[in-house]
């Protein structure tokens, strides 16, 4: 089995960007994390982040070409707001499990928006970067 874990904007920032929030590990640390989580399940895990929405849509359809059998993925900011992710999430039709770090529902009124959820098989939030392995879980082992 093949999973892209995908990120979007600001993701990269993880440790610096509001840590009370987003916690005060590094993008590199979630990596290293999910490729042991990834080899104990057994399963092929590559990585991508942009903060760059075409480039998100590029590697979604990209996915779709690499027979990526599941995406975990965390729109971050373009959950909000991006029909195109949506629209490339739907043209390829692999399984996504969409990902917050922190509990979106309890956030601002913008927030509240996912064009995401419609098109996720589940959303994971509040669960700290716990929430990535457990998409995995989640993929490899439907729960
Ligand atoms: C986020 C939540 C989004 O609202 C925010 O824009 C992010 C990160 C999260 O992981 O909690 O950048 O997706």
């Amino acid at each position: 089995m093949k999973i892209l874990v995908l990120n979007g904007p600001n993701i990269n920032m993880l440790g610096i960007r509001e840590p009370d929030i987003y916690g005060r590990q590094s993008y590199e640390y979630l990596v290293e994390t999910l490729k042991k989580h990834a080899a104990e399940k057994g399963v092929e895990v590559s990585f991508y982040q942009s903060n760059h929405e075409g480039s998100l849509v590029d590697a979604i359809q990209q996915a779709y070409f690499d027979k990526i059998d599941g995406i975990v993925f965390n729109p971050a900011a373009y959950t909000h707001t991006s029909v195109a992710i949506a629209d490339a999430l739907k043209a390829v039709g692999i399984p996504t499990v969409e990902v917050h770090i922190s509990d979106v529902a309890a956030r601002e009124d913008f927030r509240q928006i996912s064009y995401i959820r419609g098109i996720a098989v589940k959303t994971i939030a509040g669960k700290g970067l716990d929430g990535y392995s457990l998409a995995i879980d989640f993929l490899v082992d439907g729960e």
